[in-house]
């Protein structure tokens, strides 16, 4: 069986600095499968490039069966590929239910989309008890919530996130790596960047350790949990 996602020998580069140096793994459906590694190694970049985003320098990638070299950013959404990028990146003038919809820009079936979004008011009620309020209002880990609702607006095949939990408290974060269980549970296949290890790792299927534009290491996420390389460097241990 052929995964889900393949990426080869990919290489990304910002001018003459190469971010990311040929790395390789796959996404097998169903899956959460993570990117760990410091400030720099190369993760945001991967996740921009499978997005059509940024160009790759080198190497290649398969999605669902079909190269997406020369594949728009917005046919890459509309193949199931979605992201919800680093930072939230949410419209704060607009409302939530905006918000949402714009995750939705693709599609024309409008019982669709309004089902999808009582579906994301499932997952993070607090989105649909504030429906009618500004995006900006939200604290950030609702805001959070609001962004990985809107990627999964276009009914993903795959859900990219990059640091979900990023600048949130440990309650929220828990709250949010519980969705991100519970989004697997559901039938998402999920790609996830994160800099808390212990918490990606705990969930993922297979990870993959990032240091400056490299894979260095991979493995189940239990395999690598008890690596003392990864507990050293990255589990704060000594
Ligand atoms: N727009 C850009 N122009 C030039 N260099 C960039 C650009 N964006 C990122 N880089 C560089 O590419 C490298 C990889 O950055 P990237 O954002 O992919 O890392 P990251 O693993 O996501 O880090 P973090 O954990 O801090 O988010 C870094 O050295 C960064 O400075
Ligand atoms: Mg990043």
């Amino acid at each position: 069986m052929t995964a889900l996602l393949e990426v080869e020998d990919l290489k990304v580069a910002y001018g003459k600095i190469e971010a990311v140096k040929g790395i390789s793994f796959s996404v097998e459906a169903g899956q959460i499968v993570t990117l760990i590694g410091t400030n720099g190694a190369g993760k945001t970049t991967t996740l921009r490039t499978l997005s059509g985003l940024l160009k790759p320098s080198g190497g290649r990638i398969v999605f669902d069966g079909k190269p997406l070299q020369g594949v728009g950013a917005h046919k890459i959404v509309a193949m199931g590929l979605a992201h919800s990028p680093e930072g939230r990146r949410i419209f704060p003038r607009l409302t939530i239910a905006e918000n949402l919809k714009l995750g939705a820009f693709l599609r024309k079936d409008a019982a669709g989309i309004d089902s999808d979004i009582k579906r994301a008011y499932e997952l993070f009620p607090i989105l649909g008890e504030r429906s009618k309020q500004a995006a900006g209002t939200l604290s950030g880990g609702e805001q959070q919530m609001l962004a990985m609702g809107r990627a999964l607006m276009s009914r993903p095949k795959l859900l990219m996130l990059d640091e979900p939990s990023m600048g949130l408290s440990p309650i929220m974060m828990q709250k949010i790596m519980a969705t991100i269980a519970e989004l697997k549970s559901q039938g998402t296949t999920i790609l996830l960047v994160e800099q808390n290890a212990q918490a990606a790792l705990s969930l993922a299927d297979q990870g993959h350790v990032m240091e400056v534009g490299k894979v260095v290491l991979s493995g189940t996420g239990q395999d690598l949990l008890v690596d003392e390389s990864v507990r050293k460097a990255y589990l704060g241990e000594d």
